[in-house]
């Protein structure tokens, strides 16, 4: 049996473009989700096994019946607003869950695993670009999450021989070229499809938060990755470990800058008209400028991003249109 990637969340938004992109290379595939944040038909027909990463028992037989040897770790919960609520919540999913989900990808021999970390484990960067190097330094519940995450695969290396790579996403966004997957805005708080519901509904209007930031236009600036061009990078995470290469972190966006109210006038360009918006304070936390230092990427993974922002606003506005036409 040709061995097999264990795709935890892969129901997920990221996860089932992920799915999708290892399909279409022919790697066999099956996805273990709980179904909580997501439906089934976003994995488009590929083997689901609906469950819990800490249902140790399930996730061993599925990685023993499935022959796999890698597992990539979508599965987590990853708003900041209700981690800070709800630590619990976070911790026993995010920590404690992918502590049941190695324990059982070690006893059924599982070598090597992509992991889903954040750029948010920088906190705010003492300096843009960010480069790996820079110090980690969360600012909130679930940001700690993912850096205790990266510790513990450390250690699960140094013990269990795991090869990892965690790869730190910047702000993915947009939507399948086709349409037929994208991030469902009933479980999305991000401003993209935010943004396009205020333009497509009577719902409430965006609200922008600060205006007065060191930016220039005053806007916060954030580095937005097409899903395509993530699912792309999981690709050479795996190969990366296939080749026998070693545990690490790497940042995963574009390099490019783009201020919210950028954001909003490309929507309208898609959209032909405008974003009904608010201007409101600042938010706590919220770092005025990241964006990565993408050059780790291309020496150690061998990738680097296909798209841009013209190309993420116009998939997630098709893909937004589409869907609110047939659900409303
Ligand atoms: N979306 C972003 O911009 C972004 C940025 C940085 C990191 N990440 C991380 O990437 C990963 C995927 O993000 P996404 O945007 O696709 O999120 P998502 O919420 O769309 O997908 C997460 C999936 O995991 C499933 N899940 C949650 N807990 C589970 C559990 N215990 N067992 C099995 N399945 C479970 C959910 O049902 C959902 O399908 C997450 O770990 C997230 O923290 C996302």
């Amino acid at each position: 049996m040709t061995a097999s990637t264990l795709v935890t969340g892969g129901a997920g938004y990221i996860g089932a473009h992920t799915v999708r992109a290892l399909r279409a290379a022919d790697r066999p595939v099956v996805v273990l989700d709980t179904l909580e944040l997501s439906t089934a038909d976003a994995v488009l027909g590929a083997d689901l096994v609906v469950g819990d990463i800490a249902d140790e028992a399930l996730v061993e037989s599925v990685c023993r019946d499935h022959d796999v040897d890698t597992i990539v770790h979508f599965a987590a919960y990853k708003n900041v607003g209700e981690s800070m609520a709800e630590p619990s919540k976070y911790f026993r999913n995010n920590v404690d869950g992918t502590v049941h989900l190695l324990d059982a990808a070690a006893r059924a021999g599982v070598g090597q695993l992509v992991f889903s970390s954040s750029c948010s484990v920088y906190g705010t960067p003492d300096h843009v670009p960010v480069d790996e190097s820079q110090r980690i330094a969360p600012e909130s519940v679930y940001a700690e999450t993912k850096a205790i995450v990266e510790r513990v695969l450390h250690w699960y290396g140094v013990v269990h021989g795991l090869r990892s790579v965690s790869l730190r996403y910047f702000n993915a966004a947009g939507a399948s070229f086709d349409s037929r997957i994208g991030e469902d805005w009933t479980y999305a708080l991000n401003l993209i499809p935010v943004a396009i519901r205020a333009l497509l509904t009577d719902g409430p209007p965006l609200q922008v938060f600060g205006t007065d930031y060191p930016t220039p236009d005053g806007t916060c600036v954030r580095d937005y990755i097409h899903v395509d061009d993530l699912a792309g990078a999981h690709i050479a995470a795996i190969d990366h470990l296939a080749g026998g290469g070693e545990t690490t972190a790497v940042n995963v966006g574009t390099g490019v800058g783009s201020s919210v109210k950028q954001v909003l006038d490309g929507i309208e360009a898609v959209a032909g008209r405008p974003v009904p918006h608010e201007l409101a304070p600042r938010r706590a936390g919220d770092p005025s400028s990241t964006y990565a230092d993408t050059a780790r990427a291309g020496t150690v993974l061998g990738w680097e991003p296909r798209y841009g922002l013209d190309e993420i606003l116009d998939t997630a506005f098709r893909w937004h249109q589409q869907q609110y036409a047939t659900t409303g």
